[in-house]
């Protein structure tokens, strides 16, 4: 059984019998805060920008997790002494399953420390324990989505509130070029300008008439898949 828990934003915490995951650890409107985790596997980082990286450093340095993200941003944390993989847009196996890096149309940089390269920014698809994860990062829509179809993903955790990245509008348009079974609005209502009722996302993919069960979470909620 895997367990997916909304943290906020873009951030999630994924829990398989045996493997414990963060995706863009930014916790402002987390229940759960950076100190709070003692034993963590992995965290996946899309791109550098603060709403995204945000407490990996100090989680991955309490914990001991692996960060997987851009190649550049994995030299850097490396050189602070948290074990980190560079990857790059491709499929990689690890102990834990396979991890693709897909692309993101959006801008990176870095938060912490300015004018370091960083890579591109993108999204991961995660296969665990036969089920497949898509973070989609911050992007707009893009043609690429249309090649996730069949890699049959379970869940995808797509941006619906503008602004930086796809409106409603567009992630529904993504749930019909990704076919998930469910997806999950992410990066919305957290800063003023990507201001999203969630409802309407539910609403219009319904509409669409998509086989899309779409999941909205509180911050701290979990499910189950
Ligand atoms: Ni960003
Ligand atoms: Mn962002």
């Amino acid at each position: 059984m895997n367990k997916l828990t909304y943290l906020g934003h873009s951030a999630f915490l994924l829990e398989t019998q045996n493997f414990s995951a963060l995706f863009d650890p930014f916790l402002v409107s987390s229940p759960v805060k950076a100190k709070d985790f003692k034993n963590l596997d992995a965290i996946f980082v899309t791109h550098g920008h603060g709403d995204h990286f945000g407490d990996t450093l100090q989680i991955a340095q309490n914990t001991g997790a692996t960060v997987y993200t851009s190649l550049e941003l994995a030299s850097w944390l490396s050189k602070k002494g948290v074990h980190a993989i560079g990857m790059q847009f491709g499929v990689a196996k690890f102990d834990f399953g396979t991890l693709r890096m897909t692309s993101a149309k959006h801008s990176n940089s870095f938060s912490v420390e300015s004018g370091i390269p960083c890579g591109e920014s993108c999204g991961f698809v995660l296969s665990i324990d036969n089920k497949k994860i898509y973070h989609a990062g911050d992007t707009s829509l893009i043609a690429d989505m249309m090649l996730l179809e069949s890699e049959r993903i379970d869940v995808a955790c797509l941006p619906i509130g503008g602004y930086y990245t796809m409106d409603v509008n567009d992630a529904v348009r993504a749930v019909s070029f990704i076919k998930p079974v469910i997806a999950v609005p992410m990066h919305y209502n957290t800063f003023a300008q990507i201001t999203q009722a969630p409802n309407e996302f539910v609403k219009l993919v319904k509409d669409a008439n998509l086989d899309t069960e779409v999941k909205v979470l509180n911050f701290g909620e979990s499910f189950t898949f």
